[in-house]
C-alpha cells in the first residue's frame, strides 16, 4: 500500500516573531523566513509548521486572531506569504498553518458584532451568560492560564467565556453558521495551496452542555478539563463534519493539539479510515516533570519518561500515527530540561534528538532545537513577554508565592524560554536583526549559533542532518515496530524498531555516569552496524562495554 507523504516527513516549526527579521524592526517576518529557506532545505526538512501569521492584536502572540484571511503587518503582506509558499514548494518543502479555532481575538469582527447586543446574528458565535447581580460568575471553571473563564462585558451586561486569556473569547461550536465560517477559512487556505494545518487546542471546542459547576474549582486542572471541556462527548460530530466538509477534499496533513487524551481516545482521532486527523500532539511526556499544572515542577526519572513515550508508541502502533516532539513554542528547551546544558551540552542535545527522532511517528523540530538552544534566565519578571507568564506572576503573588520562587519558576517553565530569537551568528543580536529585537537574545549566542555549527562536522546541527538522513535512507526508521527494552533501567533508554528483516537499536544514556552496556544483552547478533553516535568513534562494528556520559548509539542489524 502506498504510504502517505506525511509519514516520511520531518517537520520544522517556525515561530515567525523570533526566526529572522528582514527589515530591522526587531520582529521576525515572512521575508526573513524566505531568506532562510536554503538553510532549511539543507537541513533536510520536508514541512514547515508556521505558527500564526494572521492579523492579530498579538496579546497571545498571534493565537488571538482578528482576521484569518490577512497577514499581520509585522510579518509582511499576503504577497510575501504567496512568495514564501511558492519558493518553499519549489524546494519541495510544504507548509502547514496554525489553525486557531477554539477562540478568536476579542478584536475579531465576529466578536465586536457579538458583543454589541443580545440579539444580533453573531451573538451565538460566542458563549454568553447572564451576569448574577451579586457579581458571581456563571460557573466555577478555571481558565487554562489561571483565573476564571468568565469576563464581564459592559455593553450587554453579560459575561463571555474564555478558556485562555480574557482577550481570547471562545467560539461557540454549537452554532452551525460559525462552523461553516471556519470551514470556509480552512478551504480558502487550502485552495491557496497550503499543505495542511496544526489545529490549536482542537480537543477543547466542545463544552459540557449547560456548563455545570465542576467538582473542583481551583487547582485541579485535570479534573476540570476532563469534566468540562476536553474531549467531551459530541466533539466527534464536529470533527466528522469538518472532515467531510473540508479535509476529505484535500491531500493535506493535519496534526491536532490534544492535551489530556489517552492513547485509546487518541486512536479514535487518528485511525486511518475513521479518524479525523493524521496525528495529534499528546502531552504525556511533557508532564513527566510536572505535578499539578505546569508551574509545579517535580523531579523526573528516566524510567518514567521512557514509559510515557512507550505508552504512546505501543498505544497507537498499527492503529494510527504519532507525532514526535520534545520542544515547541510552549515548552522549555529540551537540553535544559532533560539534558545537561553546561557540562554535556553537545552530547546531551544529540542524545535527546536521537531518543525521540527515531521513534515511530513524524518528528517535529522546533527552531533552534537543532543547535541545542537553551532556556534563558531573564533578570526580573518585567523582562518576560509572554501573557501566560504574566498571568502566572499575578496569581502567584496573590497566593503568596515568594518573589524568588516565582522567578525560579519562570526560568524553568516560562514559554519565553523557547521564544528568544534564533541564534544565527556572532554578530550583535545573533544576526536575527540589526534593530532592537522584540525579545532579548539569549546571551549564549556566541557559543551556540548556526554559523559555527554549519562549519563544525561534529556540531549538533550536523548531527540532526545525520538523523534526518537515517530516516530518509532506512524504511525501518519510519515504519518499524517499536519495543522498549529494559524499561526500569534508571539511566539508559534502549529501544528497537523492527521492520521486515531489519532492526534498529537505539541506546541513550540520560545521565553523566558510565553505565555498563552490552549490545548482546539486548539483541542476539554481532552483526550490528553502528549508524550514528555522539562520541567520536568510527562507524563500524564496535561493541563498547561502557557508555560515556549522555552517549547515544544507533545500530542497524540486518
Ligand atoms: C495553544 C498554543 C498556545 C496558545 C494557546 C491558546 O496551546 O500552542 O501557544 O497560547 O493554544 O491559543
Ligand atoms: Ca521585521
Amino acid at each position: 500500500m502506498d504510504q502517505p507523504w506525511w509519514k516520511r516527513s520531518i517537520v520544522y516549526q517556525i515561530y515567525p516573531r523570533s526566526f529572522m527579521d528582514s527589515n530591522q524592526d526587531g520582529i521576525g517576518d515572512l521575508q526573513g523566513i524566505i531568506s532562510k529557506l536554503d538553510y532549511l532545505d539543507e537541513l533536510g526538512i520536508d514541512v514547515i509548521w508556521l505558527c500564526p501569521v494572521y492579523e492579530s492584536p498579538n496579546y497571545d502572540n498571534g493565537y488571538d486572531v482578528s482576521d484569518y484571511k490577512q497577514i499581520l503587518s509585522d510579518f509582511g503582506t499576503m504577497e510575501d506569504f504567496d512568495e514564501l509558499l511558492a519558493l518553499a514548494h519549489q524546494k519541495g518543502i510544504k507548509i502547514i498553518m496554525d489553525l486557531v479555532l477554539n477562540h478568536t481575538s476579542d478584536e475579531h469582527p465576529w466578536f465586536l458584532a457579538s458583543q454589541r447586543s443580545k440579539d444580533n446574528a453573531y451573538r451565538n458565535y460566542y458563549i454568553w451568560r447572564q451576569s448574577d447581580p451579586s457579581g458571581k460568575e456563571p460557573n466555577n471553571w478555571r481558565s487554562v492560564f489561571g483565573g476564571s473563564v468568565w469576563e464581564y462585558d459592559d455593553q450587554t451586561k453579560e459575561q463571555y467565556f474564555h478558556l485562555f486569556t480574557t482577550r481570547q473569547p471562545d467560539l461557540n461550536w454549537e452554532e452551525p453558521a460559525l462552523r461553516q465560517e471556519i470551514y470556509d477559512i480552512m478551504k480558502w487556505w487550502l485552495d491557496k495551496g497550503i499543505d495542511g494545518f496544526r489545529v490549536d487546542a482542537a480537543t477543547y471546542i466542545k463544552k459540557e452542555p449547560g456548563l455545570p459547576n465542576l467538582p473542583c474549582g481551583h487547582g485541579e486542572r485535570y479534573v476540570n478539563a476532563m469534566a468540562g471541556y476536553s474531549n467531551r462527548p459530541g466533539i466527534r460530530d464536529f470533527m466528522q463534519e469538518m472532515k467531510e466538509e473540508v479535509l476529505n477534499e484535500y491531500d493535506c496533513m493535519t496534526v491536532a493539539e490534544a492535551c489530556w487524551l489517552n492513547p485509546e481516545e487518541a486512536a479514535s482521532y487518528v485511525q486511518e479510515e475513521e479518524g479525523f486527523f493524521n496525528m495529534i500532539f499528546q502531552f504525556e511526556h511533557m508532564g513527566v516533570d510536572r505535578g499539578n499544572g505546569k508551574w509545579d515542577s517535580q523531579p523526573w526519572t528516566v524510567p518514567d519518561l521512557k514509559k510515557r513515550m512507550a505508552k504512546w508508541q505501543l498505544g497507537l502502533q498499527g492503529r494510527g500515527w504519532n507525532s514526535l516532539y520534545l520542544e515547541n513554542h510552549d515548552q522549555p528547551r529540551s537540553v535544559s530540561r532533560f539534558g545537561d546544558e553546561h557540562t554535556y551540552h553537545q552530547a546531551s542535545s544529540k542524545m535527546l534528538a536521537t531518543f525521540y527522532m527515531l521513534m515511530q511517528g513524524t518528528p517535529f523540530i522546533y527552531q533552534g532545537q537543532e543547535l541545542g538552544m537553551t532556556n534563558v534566565r531573564l533578570p526580573d519578571m518585567e523582562s518576560y513577554q509572554d501573557v501566560e507568564s504574566h498571568t502566572y506572576v499575578r496569581h502567584a503573588r496573590e497566593n503568596g508565592v515568594s518573589e524568588s520562587d516565582i522567578l525560579q519558576n519562570l526560568w524553568r517553565n516560562s514559554r519565553d524560554n523557547a521564544r528568544t530569537p534564533m541564534q544565527w551568528d556572532h554578530s550583535e543580536h545573533s544576526g536575527f536583526t540589526k534593530g532592537t529585537p522584540w525579545m532579548s537574545v539569549n546571551s549564549n549566542y556566541e557559543a551556540i549559533n548556526v554559523a559555527d555549527q554549519l562549519k563544525d562536522p561534529n556540531s549538533i546541527l550536523n548531527y540532526y542532518k545525520r538523523l534526518i538522513e537515517i530516516r530518509t535512507k532506512y524504511e525501518v526508521a519510519i515504519f518499524g515496530d517499536f519495543e522498549l527494552l529494559d524499561p526500569d533501567h534508571e539511566e539508559i533508554a534502549v529501544y528497537t524498531r523492527s521492520y521486515q528483516d531489519q532492526v534498529l537499536i537505539v541506546v541513550c544514556n540520560f545521565k553523566s555516569g558510565t553505565p555498563k552496556f552490552e549490545l548482546a544483552n539486548y539483541v542476539q547478533s554481532t552483526q550490528a552496524e553502528q549508524l550514528a553516535g555522539n562520541y567520536d568513534c568510527p562507524i563500524q562494528q564496535i561493541d563498547f562495554s561502557l557508555l560515556q556520559p549522555y552517549e547515544c548509539r544507533v545500530y542497524l542489524k540486518s
